[in-house]
């Protein structure tokens, strides 16, 4: 496959973030009451399945993971967050450092039985190729379960101006708790359209698409933010299937 022209967008302001992200998402409210019991419900019984963790951050899915009975392979592009990821999951899990916009050429095709991607989309441009990549390695009748930022806020609330059809770059300042300085996160802005067409270009049939809404855990620690997003999309998690 050949190498992407552009570096890995959000490396430099995920190593940044990585000791952060680290500490804070095991229990932060967006995604410990958000994100994670989404995306986790569109899991079947992993109990002896081989788990691809795309974009693992500091594994704190694939601990769940190995937890449930997985094998898992992990793989991340920030060296930092493969660091902290080999250290939570020790000797239980294989961790890489890895850029998913260069493939997946350290597996064989048909050998994944669920690769699991949740909030690294945003981060990849070629979604046609990472679909591919994903669907390459899965064995027939196996899944993929990602999630990714809600494309209808992201472009008629928070980033309009350009155009909602074309992929673009647009850059948040995250802080990710309350202490330590804002870090500026670049990522790309993708249509629902673009979501669709390269699952169905990569031959993956959706299954589920879920649009959360916030726990009630949530509500207990951050509930301004709870009454925002359940009214209003902030993620979208979405299940798929190669054929079998
Ligand atoms: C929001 S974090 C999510 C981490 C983990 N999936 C979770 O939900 O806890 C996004 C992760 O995507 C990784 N990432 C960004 N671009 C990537 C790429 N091109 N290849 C692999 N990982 C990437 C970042 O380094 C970061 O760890």
């Amino acid at each position: 496959m050949p190498k992407p022209a552009h570096p890995p967008i959000a490396m430099k302001a995920y190593e940044r973030l990585a000791e952060r992200y680290n500490r804070r998402a095991p229990t932060k409210a967006h995604n410990a009451h958000y994100d994670r019991p989404a995306t986790l419900s569109l899991l079947p019984d992993v109990r002896g399945r081989q788990v691809l963790d795309a974009g693992c951050g500091p594994g704190i899915y694939s601990e769940w993971l190995i937890n449930e009975g997985a094998r898992v392979i992990a793989f991340d592009v920030s060296s930092r967050m493969v660091g902290f990821a080999r250290r939570r999951l020790g000797n239980r899990a294989e961790v890489l450092e890895a850029n998913l916009e260069e493939g997946l050429g350290f597996l064989e095709d048909h050998t994944i039985d669920v690769v699991l991607c949740p909030l690294v989309l945003d981060y990849i441009r070629d979604w046609q190729q990472a679909f591919a990549e994903f669907s390459r390695v899965l064995k027939p009748g196996g899944l993929v379960v990602c999630s990714i930022s809600h494309p209808a806020p992201d472009y008629f609330l928070y980033h309009s101006g350009g155009n909602y059809f074309e992929v673009e770059t647009v850059i948040e300042r995250w802080l990710f708790g309350r202490d330590g300085d804002p870090v500026e996160m670049p990522r790309y802005r993708h249509s629902l359209g673009h979501l669709f067409d390269a699952l169905g270009s990569a031959g993956l049939i959706v299954e589920k698409f879920l649009e959360p809404r916030p726990t009630e855990a949530f509500r207990e620690t951050e509930p301004e933010n709870y009454d925002t997003l359940m009214r209003r999309p902030g993620f979208l998690c979405i299940r798929a299937k190669k054929p079998a």
